[in-house]
């Protein structure tokens, strides 16, 4: 049956159209990719359908019934559970209780019959117990049940976040960006323990990821918005496959982002990348007396009672670009925040054009020109793009064009008078981006700058780091995406449970896969699959009579009503028709 029919949705922000006839159709049982460019409109549509914000347009129907007067708490009673783009768990509690607090919702435990100690209460308890316990299992959690939720990875916390909307019991779980932070091993994780969730408890899912080895590994079938429409849909190997996918958010196929590879694909893109504007080059002088620009040596750092990092010894060079690779958790991030003085470094020397900066403050080490992204992305949620933009050049106290900033992101021109706060996810990473452009660092630490951010965007901007270096700005990297990441740097370090474990050239890892643990890059390369650019006949806009397919749809797997449905958009034929006839012939 069609779980959730979405037709001819529309959604406005004043003069801005986020979605607009959009329609889209999951059939229970189904995982269903949603995918394109940064503020194509994915986490609108799911703001709709969960009931954040109501369309201007259009019908959202749920096992048959709109859902047009149904409030937020009524949509998940009814069956819907959602995960958000920026984590949002509560922090300050257990894992346990993350998962407790939302089945107590749904299943409208009071304080009264607690009170009263009914046996209902007790029962709802022991069978909520149950469910978390069931829950953290299927998803690998069982050790992290008394942990508090703010304190694990973010890898972690993830699954967390899943489990706390499967402990509502939904029929469909929306998930956005649930791999956003994970490294190349948690991600080839996710992906089965999707798959295995969505067998085990019965749901169905509805995934927005940039990252296209989950997509086109987990998903049965895929839409692809861009400008707030449906560009393109599919199964996974067509979509990859259609020409308007990979002119619009694809792009000429870096391997690791579209799926793992052997050989780099041939592609062929409609366009020609878009040309970055340069840095400027003044206000860049290469270090003194010859020493390394960076020299980090001995360092210890962590959080509370925690050590994180111990001993990391590292050095950047004058117009360098150094990488950070290694699985999450090894204390890359730690590493750039005790260098920048987010974080007290407890031990050790950092010397930052051979002044010791221990102990000085963020503000100040900014403006011996260590830039650092993210910190936090230290964004303000109600100041304009512009505004905020115009701060980070008034920082450096040099007087910058915006304009450079615009031209590397032309998106973030179109939107420069809205709140930062209400831009898209990738939109928001972009703005911290276009600050360290403008900023222009001596030294800039980028900590996961590809996360969010469509496939093409991150391929730009891997190519602006190669503009910076060609500049003289030296820049330390720390990044998922290995394969890009090599590519452009001149050495690498490889952390290994808080430490440094490997140094070497890019080169040398490239060649040397061996240096960078196995468990880590997860299982790489097993299939060669060349991209091929193909004609693709999808997207007549033939729209089967939605009685005719609620019967079908009710008698078949989703499988096969997915061939059904191609099948009938093929012939051009509704898809009731084409039912019924096959029916006949199988009739005896
Ligand atoms: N409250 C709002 N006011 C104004 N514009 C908004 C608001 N919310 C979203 N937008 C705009 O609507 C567009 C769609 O945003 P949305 O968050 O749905 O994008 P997305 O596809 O999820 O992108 P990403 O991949 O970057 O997360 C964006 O251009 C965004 O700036
Ligand atoms: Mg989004």
């Amino acid at each position: 049956m069609t779980m959730l029919r979405v037709r001819d949705l529309g959604v406005r922000f004043g003069g801005l159209v986020a979605l607009s006839g959009v329609s889209l159709d999951l059939n229970r049982g189904e995982i269903l990719g949603l995918i394109g460019p940064n503020g194509a409109g994915k986490t609108t549509l799911f703001n709709c359908v969960s009931g954040l914000i109501q369309p201007s347009e259009g019908s959202i129907v749920f096992e048959g019934r709109s859902l047009r007067f149904a409030a937020p708490d009524e949509r998940a009673r009814r069956g819907i559970a959602r995960t958000f783009q920026n984590l949002q768990l509560w922090e300050s509690m257990t894992v346990q209780e993350n998962l407790q607090v939302p089945m107590d919702a749904v299943g409208k435990r009071n304080t009264l019959s607690d009170a009263l100690g009914l046996p209902l209460s007790h029962y709802a308890e022991r069978a909520a117990a149950e469910r978390a316990r069931a829950i953290l299992h299927v998803l690998e959690l069982d050790g992290y049940g008394s942990r508090l939720a703010g304190d694990l990875p973010a890898g972690i916390q993830r699954r967390v976040e899943i489990g706390r909307a499967l402990a509502m019991r939904p029929k469909l779980v929306l998930l956005d960006e649930p791999a956003a932070g994970l490294d190349a091993g948690e991600t080839e994780r996710l992906a089965s323990l999707l798959r295995t969730v969505r067998d085990r408890f019965h749901v169905s899912m509805l995934l927005v990821d940039h990252d296209m080895s989950l997509v086109m590994k987990v998903c049965d079938y895929i839409y692809v918005l861009d400008f707030g429409k449906v560009l393109a849909r599919g199964r996974p190997g067509d979509v990859r496959s259609d020409r308007k996918v990979i002119a619009a958010y694809l792009g000429e196929a870096t391997p690791e982002l579209v799926e793992s590879t052997e050989e780099p694909p041939v592609v062929v893109t409609a366009e020609e990348p878009k040309r970055l504007p340069a840095p400027r080059a003044n206000g860049h002088r290469p270090a003194t007396n010859g020493n390394p620009l960076l020299e980090v040596s001995g360092l210890a750092a962590g959080y509370g009672h925690l050590e994180v990092i111990r001993d990391v010894t590292l050095t950047v060079g004058a117009g360098e670009v150094v990488a950070c690779i290694g699985a999450n958790g090894a204390g890359k991030t730690t590493t750039l925040r005790a260098i920048s003085g987010v974080i007290r470094a407890r031990s050790g020397r950092v010397a930052f054009d051979g002044n010791n900066i221990i102990g000085s403050s963020p503000e100040r080490i900014a403006r011996m020109g260590l830039a650092h992204i993210p910190e936090g992305r230290g964004l303000f949620p109600s100041m304009s793009v512009e505004d905020t933009l115009r701060l980070a050049t008034d920082s450096t106290g040099a007087k910058v064009k915006l304009e450079a900033a615009y031209e590397v992101f032309p998106r973030l021109k179109q939107r420069r008078h809205q709140a930062v706060g209400t831009l898209s996810g990738g939109e928001q990473q972009m703005v911290a981006m276009a600050r360290a452009v403008l900023a222009q660092p001596r030294l800039l630490m980028i900590d996961e700058m590809s996360q969010g951010l469509a496939p093409t965007i991150v391929r730009q901007l891997f190519q602006m780091i190669d503009v910076f270096k060609q500049q003289g700005t030296a820049v330390l990297l720390v990044e998922q995406f290995v394969e890009s990441a090599l590519a452009v740097a001149d050495r690498a370090y490889v952390f290994e449970h808080g430490t440094i474990a490997h140094e070497a050239s890019a080169d040398e890892l490239r060649r040397d896969r061996n240096l960078i643990s196995g468990s880590y890059l997860g299982s790489t390369a097993g299939e060669a699959s060349t991209i091929q650019v193909a004609a693709n006949g999808n997207g007549n806009g033939h729209k089967p009579h939605p009685e005719l397919m609620e019967i079908v749809s009710m008698r078949v797997p989703a499988e096969v009503k997915r061939a059904l449905e191609e099948r009938a958009e093929r012939e051009g034929r509704p898809v009731g028709a084409l039912a019924l006839e096959l029916l006949a012939e199988v009739k005896p």
